[in-house]
C-alpha cells in the first residue's frame, strides 16, 4: 500500500528505458541516477562536441542533461576540484536539440548488472 517515492537507475545518454521513465512518471516516482557520470568514462565524441559549445565539461553536460529531465543525478567523486565542478551546472541549460542528441545516443550500454536479470 505504500508506493516507493524513488526508484534509483542506472541513467545516462548510452542507457536510458523510456518506458521505465514514463511509468515511474505516471505513478509519481521520482528517478535517481547512479552513475550519472558513466562511472568516469566520459570518453564519448558526442558528448565532448557538445561540451565545448557550451564551455563545460562532459561531466557538468551529462549532469545536466538529467536534471533538466527532472531527475536526480548522484555523481561520485573523491577529488576536491571535480566536486566543485559537479555543482556548477545551474548555470546555464542545454538547448532542445542537444537534449535530443544526448537522448538519441542510447545504446542500452550497462555499466553493471542488468537487475531484471541479476540473480539476486
Ligand atoms: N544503486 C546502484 O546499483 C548503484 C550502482 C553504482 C553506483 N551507485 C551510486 O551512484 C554514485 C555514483 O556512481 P559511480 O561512482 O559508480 O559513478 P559516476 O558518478 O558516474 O562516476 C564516478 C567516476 O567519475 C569520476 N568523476 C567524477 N566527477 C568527475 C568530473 N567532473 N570529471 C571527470 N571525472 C569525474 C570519478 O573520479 P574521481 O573520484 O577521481 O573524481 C569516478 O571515477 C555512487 O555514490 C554510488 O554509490 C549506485
Amino acid at each position: 500500500t505504500i508506493a516507493p517515492m524513488i526508484n534509483q537507475i542506472e541513467h545516462t545518454p548510452l542507457m536510458h528505458d523510456e518506458d521505465l521513465l514514463s511509468s515511474c512518471k505516471e505513478n509519481n516516482i521520482i528517478i535517481m541516477a547512479w552513475g550519472p557520470l558513466l562511472r568516469g568514462n566520459m570518453e564519448n565524441q558526442k558528448i565532448k562536441e557538445i561540451a565545448q559549445k557550451y564551455n563545460k565539461s562532459p561531466a557538468q553536460i551529462l549532469l545536466r542533461w538529467n536534471i533538466q529531465q527532472n531527475i536526480i543525478p548522484i555523481p561520485k567523486s573523491k577529488n576536491p576540484a571535480r566536486l566543485e565542478e559537479n555543482f556548477f551546472v545551474f548555470d546555464f541549460a542545454l538547448e532542445d536539440k542537444d537534449m535530443q542528441i544526448l537522448n538519441s545516443m542510447n545504446e542500452n550500454h550497462r555499466t553493471s548488472y542488468n537487475p531484471l536479470t541479476f540473480d539476486f
